[in-house]
């Protein structure tokens, strides 16, 4: 059952409180009533009032310094201040409006006037109160929906790096054992056949070697299998180098000697975020250096990729995205959170660009 809405009177003069009591007699409001503004402030935090009735001229603090005060507290702001007052000059009613009054009423106060005035600023609360639960209902489904995609995000990479483990291991192992196999033969037949065949077996054996060289190219992109048997350090350090042979860059990689293994998932998410700003660079930065750092200091463990390329304004990352045309670094960003922590870019124009990721980690047992 909804409570009648509840009416604080604020006024040194308790009759006229009474005269207010008496005019609102028959109607379906409580009043509480105060006989002074600091009484007022003190008791609003409990009282929650609906409507607030105030006098101007009170001994101590008066009517405009109650307002402004009231709306300043976080749930005074929306609670509509009536002030009644005898005073009816234009800038004492400019006074009330700019210390937060959303209504006055002169005195000597007219039933008709204070029932109207106290039904439409009720009926203003009412309607506020009725958004702020539905903003209430809004932001507890938008928080249920953002944990629902987190876990799905979680589980859509741990998919697609299952996947590409799987792939890289077949393509590594499989195909590649099947055609070191066929180069043996080849070699194999190179004796024992004629030399009418050496031109089109030396073409197979260059074919097979061209082929075998891509199968390792296409493994080791999927996911190379060091990272799993080694660890971040050793693959970053080979990727890091591949990737500065492939593209001229001077890349350097300094890491502190990790006391132990990383979480799989957070080994996959440094190496991916690697990875992903080592392809921007290559593609977007005109950079002559890059340096990787991962570091790791009071339980948090900290990667850096920075370089010294064109850098880029990050307020045009917003237009790209919703096109659906730049996800690297939303990319990374996910991935960071996904892995409790946190990946922030600092990038100006003409000054570089630098990425960091922090991960707390779990005390050592
Ligand atoms: N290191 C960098 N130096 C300069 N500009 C960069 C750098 N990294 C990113 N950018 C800029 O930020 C934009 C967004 O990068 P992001 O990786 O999100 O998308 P993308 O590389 O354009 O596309 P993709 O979705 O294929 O990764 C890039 O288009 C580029 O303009
Ligand atoms: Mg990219």
């Amino acid at each position: 059952m909804m409570q009648p809405a509840l009416i604080l009177v604020v006024d040194d003069d308790p009759t006229n409180f009474e005269v207010i009591e008496a005019l609102l007699s028959g109607q379906d409001y409580r009043l509480h009533y105060i006989n002074s503004g600091d009484g007022a402030i003190a008791i609003l935090e409990h009282l929650e009032p609906d409507l607030i009735l105030l006098d101007v001229m009170m001994p101590g603090l008066d009517g405009f310094e109650v307002c402004r005060r009231i709306k300043a507290m976080p749930m005074g702001a929306t609670i509509p201040i009536i002030m009644v007052t005898a005073l009816s000059e234009k800038r004492d009613l400019a006074r009330g409006f700019s210390a937060g009054a959303n209504d006055f009423i002169s005195k000597p106060i007219s039933s008709i006037e204070l029932l109207a005035r106290a039904r439409s600023m009720l009926l203003l609360r009412e309607q506020y109160k009725q958004l702020q639960g539905f903003n209430t209902r809004l932001e507890a489904t938008v928080q249920m929906r953002t944990a629902q995609l987190r876990a799905l995000s979680i589980k859509l990479l741990e998919a697609q790096e299952t996947e590409r483990r799987f792939l890289a291991h077949e393509l590594h192992d499989e195909v590649g054992h099947a055609l070191t196999a066929i180069k043996l033969n080849l070699h194999r037949l190179e004796r024992i056949m004629s030399t009418q065949a050496s031109e089109p077996l030396a073409d197979c054996l260059a074919l097979v070697d061209g082929t075998l060289q891509q199968v390792r190219n296409i493994s080791l992109d999927l996911r190379p299998s060091m990272l799993d048997d080694l660890g971040l350090v050793p693959t970053l350090r080979w990727y890091i180098n591949r990737h500065a042979k492939r593209t001229g860059l001077r890349e350097t990689l300094t890491c502190d000697a990790l006391a132990q293994r990383l979480p799989t998932a957070t080994e996959t998410a440094c190496f991916r975020i690697v990875q992903e700003a080592l392809t921007n660079i290559a593609r977007h930065a005109q950079a002559q250096m890059v340096s990787v750092t991962l570091r790791q200091a009071n339980h948090t463990l900290h990667l850096t990729i920075q370089d010294d390329g064109v850098g880029f304004d990050q307020t045009n990352l917003s237009q790209a995205r919703a096109k659906g045309t730049s996800l690297g670094i939303l990319g990374m960003e996910e991935r960071g959170t996904l892995i409790g922590g946190q990946l922030s870019i600092a990038s100006t124009p003409g000054q570089g660009t630098r990425i960091a990721l922090r991960v707390p980690l779990a005390a050592p047992v």
